[in-house]
This record gives C-alpha cells, structure tokens and sequence, in this order.
C-alpha cells in the first residue's frame, strides 16, 4: 500500500484493539426497515434482491431482465425498463396525494431568511425550469452544466435537467473558471445554469464572473441562465445571459414528462483521478435511482412520515447528489437544506438548525465534526438536540476518538452513527452498518450493505483472512455502479477492472478485523482526501508547474488533525526566477487556487533544490510524506542520492507556513 501512511496504520491497528461496540437499541431494532434476514435474501438471490428494491420506484415500462452483464465491464441493469428520475423523485409524491408535504426546508445564510417548498412547489418549479431549458434549446441528450450556491434552484435545475433527458454535470461552486472550462469542455456543455452568487462566511461571493471567464477559454457555451440570488452586480452579455427570473417564471407549470430508458445518462461527476485529468463519472437513470433510493431508506432506517432529514454535503458533490436530492426525493422525505457555512453567523449554527427543524436524522463528515470537537462541547450543549435518532458520516475515514465525541455529544449517547463508504464512482453507500440491524465500532464501516459483495484482497486479489490488510473490492456489479467514464471507455476498464480481473477495484486500503468487519484506511493511489473533498497529487504538481516560476513539483497528502489529510508540495523553482521572491509561496497558493480551486491551495509548500528520486527517476513520495509529517525518514538505500534528504529536511524546517 503506497499512499497509506505508517502513523496512521498504526493508530488505526491500535484503535481496532479497543474493541469498543455498539448495539442497536431496541425501540430501532423493533421497527427497522430492512431486517438481518436482508443479508441473507441477498446472498441467496442477489439480482432478485435487487428486482425488489427496483419495486420502490414507478415504472412507465417493467424491465425484462434485472441485469445483463454479458460485456463487463459495461453493465446494464433494468434492461427494457422505462422511466423518469423526475417523476419519480416529484410527481408521483403529488399524485399519491402528499403535494403539501415539505420536500425541503431551506435556510439561507442570512439569518431569517428561509423558505419551505412543498413536494407540489416542487413539481411546478421543475416544470416550469424543464420548459425553460427547452425554450433554450435543450434536447434530450444535450448536457447541461450547473454551478450554483445551495439554494433552491439548484435542485430545482437538476430535476429539470433529469425531466428533460438532458444529463447534469453540476460543477462544485468552489472550483475555479478554469476547472470549470474544463468540465464544460469535456462533456460539452452548451447551457450553463449559474447564479450572482451566493452566501459563505457572511459575505457574498460571486458565481457569475468564473462562467463568464470560462466562457473565454472555449466556444462551447451557447446560453447562460443566471438566478438572482444575491443582487450583486454582473457583467452581461445579451446574447448569451438570461436571468432564470425573466426567462422561468413566466413557463407554464405543465410539463408532461417522457419516460427514458433505464440505461439513459443522467448525470455526469467530475472527481479526481490519478492523472491530471478529472474523471467524468457516468451514471445512468434506473440502476442509480434505485441504489440511491434504497440505501438512503435502509442505512439511514427512513421513515418517511415522521422523519426530517439533513445532509450538510454540497450539491456540488456526489452525496449531495444521492443523498440531498435523489436518494431522500425518491423517497417522499423531508429534507433540510442550508446555504451557507456552519460558522455563519457563529458555531453554533447547525446545532441551532437541528432544534429549529427537529431533525432526527442528521449526515455529516468527519473534518466537519472535528472541527466542531475543537470549537468545544459547550457550543453543542446550547441547543436541544433530542429530536435525532441517527446519525451519519461519509467521505473519509473517521477516527474512533471523533466518532465517540459525535455519537455521545451530538446524538446524547442515544444515536447509533454509520459510517458509510462509498465513492462518486459507487452512486450510493456500499458498506455501513444498519443502524436498526448491525452492531457499529467506532473507525469501522463495518459490513456491506445486503445487496453489495466487497471484499479485501492482496496483491494477487486473494481474500485476505480476519485480522488482515490489502485492497478494498467489489466483487460483483451493483446496480448505482458507474458506467464509463465520460467518452473514455478504455479509461474506466483501466483503472477500475484491470487489476484483477472481474473484480472492481476502489482504490481504497482496508483491513478486516478478528471478526471479519471491514475498516477503510485511505486511498492506495495518488489520490488525497481533504476535508473529504477528492484532489489528485497530479493535478495539483500540474498546476504548479504551470507557473512560470517552478521548474519541478513533487506533492503529497499529509495527515492532518482536521482536514484528514492536507496538501504538502515540494517545489523546485527555475534558475531564472532565483529564490523567487518573497511572496513565493503565497504566489504558488494563489495559482493553484486560480487553476484548480481554492480547495486545492497546499496548506505547505516547501522550496528545495531537490526531490529525493529513485536511481530510474521516479519521486519517492513515501520520503516526501516522513518529512511533512514530521517523522523520521524511512529507507533512504534507493534513493539516487541519499543526500537530498537531509537538504529537504532543512528546507522543511524553514519552509512558510499560513
Ligand atoms: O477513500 C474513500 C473515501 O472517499 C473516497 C471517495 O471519495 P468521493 O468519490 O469524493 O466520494 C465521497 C463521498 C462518498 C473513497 O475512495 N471515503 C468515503 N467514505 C469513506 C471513505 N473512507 C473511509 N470511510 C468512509 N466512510
């Protein structure tokens, strides 16, 4: 395992031996929605299992085989089938008479401002911004792009998108115009759906200019519909602008939808590779919805009728697609949905969320809860927050300590936590414990979901026994699995499915414990997880070499007490630019921001006058990692010249720091 480190395999093997566990409490496991029977119903008959979990949503057309897996990798599942996303997240709540049901209670940053949309606002909204892409030329097929704050339109434009047959690719908002250029280039798409701006950290920020820059780097973007949000000024091009409130509001509220194939795109999900070209993820409509829609209602034990639902993730991300928008609208929930930051405008602005709106279940990321480990308990303890009953965490692993003080602080010792594992490549939640079901271990996703069938293997894709380590797979397809990755099918079979054959390969370290439980340690490729926001190390030694200062870049993911892990760059600058200047690293931060996003900025960089390579010329990452982790540099006999450790570790200790 390359990218793991030895710290934190350490912490985490002597963290599995505390052998803590928590059961399910009774008054959930009385009344759980899948029960442990589940597992076995889904060993026995897995495409079965699934053909019942298809049954939740409504069909325009059955389909005639659950799954046709006679290409692998290229599945199909429902082949035959009919429907729409739309429909099926909207209109059928509607007809089945739950119109005034609340689909999401959104809160602005700004204090007061808030607005509750019911499922039958819902569906006229979606209608009428269907219609609206219509006017503006979107055909089935055509991709659409959208980069927007949190805010009801986003959800609203993403229906519409799923309505019409046109796929999505929602570009998160923190991405800068050139990442943004780059999506829109590589899916091609010719309408992009933006706003002014909007709210983060008490401040307005602006949307509109980075779609407006992008526009420059290309010629693909034909239209660009603006929601008013902030009121900011915007530079405007009337051939190209159209304000959503000009051009939506005036559409009828009747949209008759048509009803797609199973296998029809709906979405593409850019996310970091391990080159520096971002992956586009594809996922297609019946197979996602299902996965979405069945895990959300089984691992978080929904009911439907009592339950208020809160997912923090940004739309801009995987989970905020599967589980703020398809997975809880599929199932009829009601969902709360929040703007801005949760320091706006002080800590405890979450907590205050949670007893305004009584949620009981509440889904949230690890850095997210540490960070509100080090603001203190006494923020928390302000509000009551009696109404949870589960709680959630996703996007990277969480350390035992952070899920004790969530578990015992957030949910009052009452809550079971799961901690679920999947990837914007496995659409929906993969391996978590059933809170109603299964036993939770704090760092542990425990088990798979019934349904799913992962597994860690070796290097030569052996089970490794209890007690082991190796990679994290999955040995058979499912039915939210990725299809392809956008226009590069040779792509997907490479880096996926030809490790091993058969068998998906997540890129993930894992152990499984004395009891066969499993406990994902971080990814095994160049691929970091900050703040559980997915960065390539290539792309980000890409973007600084793009600076006409840096002649070599060499960059790794360090652990890091809040963030999980943090970029750490080392950077050799061209002879011509001398030591640089003074503002070098602050220079450096800023381009990479500018390149890729603010999210990518290197928390450290490091100038040095060498990288420590292998006598064939390859950077050996691992030294890299001991350094910026403050450890003692591990075997150095490779290494061309063992010297150039020594240097780098000096530069480290005079290295800038913000
Ligand atoms: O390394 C794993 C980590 O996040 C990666 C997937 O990132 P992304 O596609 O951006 O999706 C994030 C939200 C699903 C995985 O390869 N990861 C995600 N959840 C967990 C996790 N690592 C450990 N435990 C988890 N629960």
């Amino acid at each position: 395992m390359t990218q793991q480190s030895d710290a934190q395999n350490q912490t985490l093997s002597n963290l599995m031996h505390e052998e803590r566990r928590f059961d399910p409490p009774a008054d959930l496991a009385a009344q759980a929605n899948l029960t442990a029977t589940a597992y076995d119903e889904a060993a026995a008959d897995r495409l079965g299992f699934w053909a019942k979990q298809a049954e939740r949503l409504s069909w325009a057309t059955r389909w005639d085989e659950v799954l046709d897996w006679s290409n692998p990798p290229f599945a199909q599942w429902f082949v035959g089938g009919k429907l729409n996303a739309a429909y099926n997240c909207v209109d059928r709540h509607v007809e089945a008479g739950a119109g005034d049901k609340v689909a999401f209670h959104w809160v602005g940053e700004p204090e007061g401002e808030t607005r509750d949309i019911t499922y039958a606002q819902l569906k006229d909204e979606v209608c009428q911004a269907a219609n609206a892409l219509v006017e503006l030329g979107v055909k089935t097929g055509d991709r659409v792009a959208i980069y927007m704050p949190m805010i009801p339109e986003t959800v609203v434009t993403m229906l519409a998108c799923a309505r019409i047959g046109a796929p999505h690719t929602v570009v998160f908002g923190g991405f800068s115009a050139d990442a943004l250029a780059s999506r829109i280039e590589d899916c091609d798409a010719q309408v992009v759906v933006t706003a002014d701006g909007g709210y983060r950290r008490g401040a307005a920020s602006a949307l509109k200019p980075a779609v407006d820059e992008a526009r420059t780097k290309n010629s693909v973007v034909r239209k660009v519909l603006v929601v008013r949000r902030t009121g900011q000024e915007v530079a405007w091009d009337d051939s190209v602008d159209v304000w959503w409130h000009d051009l939506v509001a005036k559409q009828s509220t009747e949209h008759a939808c048509e009803f797609f194939d199973a296998e029809h795109p709906l979405y593409v999900m850019y996310t970091s590779g391990t080159t520096g070209k971002p992956k586009g993820i594809l996922h297609t409509t019946a197979g996602y919805l299902v996965g979405a829609a069945y895990t959300h209602w089984g691992v978080f034990d929904l009911k439907p009728e009592t339950d208020v639902y809160w997912c923090t993730a940004d739309i801009g991300w995987v989970t905020g697609h599967s589980y703020m928008v398809y997975g809880p609208l599929a199932n009829q929930t009601t969902s709360v949905m929040y703007e801005g930051t949760p320091d706006s405008p002080h800590q405890g602005r979450w907590w205050e969320i949670i007893e305004q709106y009584k949620v009981t279940i509440f889904y949230t990321a690890p850095t997210a809860i540490r960070t509100f480990m080090k603001w203190g308990d006494e923020i928390p303890a302000k509000y009551d927050m009696s109404s949870l009953r589960i709680l959630g965490s996703v996007g990277e692993p969480i350390n035992p300590e952070a899920y004790v003080w969530y578990r015992e602080t957030i949910g009052g010792s009452r809550t079971p936590v799961v901690d679920t594992w999947w990837q914007t490549e496995t659409g929906a939640i993969m391996i978590s414990p059933l809170p109603g079901v299964t036993s939770a271990k704090p760092g542990s996703a425990m088990t798979p979901v019934p349904g799913v069938v992962a597994d860690v293997v070796d290097d030569d894709g052996n089970s490794v026994p209890d007690g082991s380590g190796g990679y994290l797979v999955l040995k058979e397809p499912w039915p939210s699995m990725l299809r392809t990755l956008w226009g590069d099918d040779e792509r997907f079979k490479e880096t996926y499915w030809s490790r091993w054959p058969g068998m998906y390969f997540a890129g993930d370290g894992a152990k499984k414990d004395e009891d066969g439980d499993i406990w994902v340690l971080g990814r095994v490729d160049d691929v970091m997880n900050v703040s559980g926001h997915r960065l390539s190390t290539t792309e980000i030694e890409s973007a600084l070499v793009s600076h006409p200062k840096v002649a070599e870049a060499a960059v790794v993911g360090a652990t890091d007490e809040t963030t999980g892990q943090a970029v750490v760059a080392y950077v050799i600058l061209r002879s011509a630019a001398g030591d640089g200047g003074p503002d070098i690293v602050k220079e450096l931060r800023d381009h990479v921001a500018k390149e890729i996003g603010a999210i990518a900025k290197p928390r450290q960089i490091m100038i040095v006058a060498e990288l420590p390579k292998t006598r064939s010329g390859k950077i050996m990452r691992r030294l890299l990692r001991d350094v910026a982790e403050n450890r003692t540099v591990g075997d150095v006999t490779t290494l061309a010249d063992s010297t150039v450790m020594d240097l780098i570790k000096e530069g480290a200790a005079t290295s800038t720091e913000d």
